[in-house]
């Protein structure tokens, strides 16, 4: 349903503290997947807060496994292990995430059972075709409504297969991996480019071998998961926002905390010293095999980015923040990057309609933008289209503007980052 609520983002000179950021959506997406395919007791502390992990932890539920989260966002998980699964006569309801449909669905493929997934009107309108027909090469049914959700799984018994996704995709990646896990031999993803690899370090933090060579990733089915308790990091898309704040507005100053720096996520930094800004990266630990750390982000100058095809997948939740750059007089031209289109709301109409709205001159291209900042715009109404990295997205840029903001639909951060315009009242001056 769209939403009704809008926030009015004024005029700022620059951002400045120190801050942490939620729980990594993607990092908290994988722990509770695998560990529920673990027999025994998983806590995961700082557990993503938003409504996407909420929704992975109630498909769980439907399954029967035991979930109990505080409101610290501590979850303990208790499983009787994945053939302690059981069946649900109600669909398990993916709510706005496309990571926990895909990733599940790998995992339900492999289950003796029907299982119906649904989704809200963006999930339902999102391509699925792509996970299907792995899956279903692999030995599941599965229906669905011309290749969208709603999808009903008939799982069971399932061969290995090699898979060579058309796009690359972290999601369909996992999927076909957990599903690889629960099949006798050896399954394997050959992606056209790298790809986040949350997936493969939290399999063997819970004690699963996989094996990599470049972009070739392989499980060998039947190996025991076992049970972990893990700390996550913050989610570095998240803290691409205040990255880009600080980037774009003179003088800026931001230091993130416990920030999650997998070199699969962090392309962004190379994108905002090219732009001109100051980045410090001091990494502290390495848990359950992701590192993290501080970031800190001073403004320097004001550039121009383009973003080529090739870097695109290293940077794809990133690239709405990235539009945000060019807000304060900067220039930011994206290419090859159609999968925006695909997103929670299709990213580049979003992006373009939305920075038009706030007086911020934006081309559309089939394959990505241009944003033309020049000096600080008007400001006025931008419309997040249910799309929380939108709303993100036109906060910072507004924060440009000579006159208040209207962010129509700025509830939908709720997805990944709730407590995100608390945070900006705070940072801004
Ligand atoms: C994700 C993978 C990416 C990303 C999404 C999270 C993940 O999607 O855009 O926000 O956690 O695996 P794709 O797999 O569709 O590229």
């Amino acid at each position: 349903m769209p939403s009704l609520s809008s926030a009015i983002v004024a005029p700022a000179r620059h951002v400045r503290g120190r801050l942490r950021v939620p729980g990594d959506k993607s990092i908290s997406h994988r722990y509770a997947l695998i560990a529920a395919c673990a027999e025994g007791t998983s806590r995961f502390l700082n557990y993503a807060p938003g409504a996407d992990c909420r929704s992975t932890l109630e498909c769980l539920r439907g399954m029967g496994v035991g979930v109990e989260s505080g409101t610290d966002q501590a979850v303990t998980l208790l499983s009787r292990g994945f053939r302690g699964w059981q069946a649900s006569d109600a669909p398990l309801d993916a709510g706005n995430s496309g990571t926990t449909m895909r990733m599940m669905a790998g995992l339900l493929a492999a289950q003796p059972f029907v299982t119906r997934m649904t989704g809200d009107e963006s999930l339902s309108a999102r391509p699925m075709r792509r996970v299907i027909e792995p899956l279903m090469r692999m030995g599941a049914t599965i229906d669905s409504v011309q290749g969208h959700a709603p999808l009903t799984i008939h799982g069971g018994r399932l061969r290995p297969i090699r898979h060579v996704p058309e796009v690359p995709s972290a999601q369909i990646k996992s999927a076909v991996l957990l599903a690889g896990l629960h099949t006798e031999g050896t399954t394997s993803v050959d992606e056209p480019a790298e790809t986040r690899d949350h997936t493969e370090r939290a399999l063997a933090a819970f004690g699963v071998a996989v094996q990599k060579a470049g972009n070739l990733v392989s499980i060998e089915g039947g190996q025991r998961v076992q049970p972990q308790s893990v700390t996550v990091p913050g989610d570095f898309s998240s803290a691409a926002f205040w990255m880009v704040a600080a980037a774009a507005l003179p003088g800026s100053r931001v230091e993130i905390e416990d920030v999650g720096l997998n070199p699969t996520r962090t392309a962004l930094i190379d994108v905002l010293r090219r732009f001109g800004a100051h980045v410090e990266v001091h990494p502290a630990e390495v848990a359950a095999g992701e590192p993290r750390g501080t970031i800190v982000v001073e403004h320097r100058e004001t550039g121009r980015v383009v973003i080529e095809p090739g870097e695109v997948p290293g940077l794809i939740d990133e690239l709405p923040a990235i539009a945000a750059l060019a807000a304060h007089g900067g220039e930011v031209t994206v290419q090859g990057a159609s999968e925006l289109r695909v997103k929670e709301s299709d990213r580049i109409a979003a992006l373009v309609a939305g920075f038009r709205g706030l007086g911020i001159d934006a081309d559309e291209r089939p394959d990505g933008f241009v944003i033309h900042g020049t000096g600080a715009p008007a400001g006025g109404t931008a419309n997040a289209r249910s799309d929380h990295r939108m709303a993100m997205s036109f906060a910072i840029a507004a924060l440009a503007a000579k006159s208040p903001s209207r962010i129509e639909g700025s509830d939908a951060v709720v997805i990944s980052y709730p407590g995100f315009f608390e945070t900006l009242d705070r940072l801004v001056a």
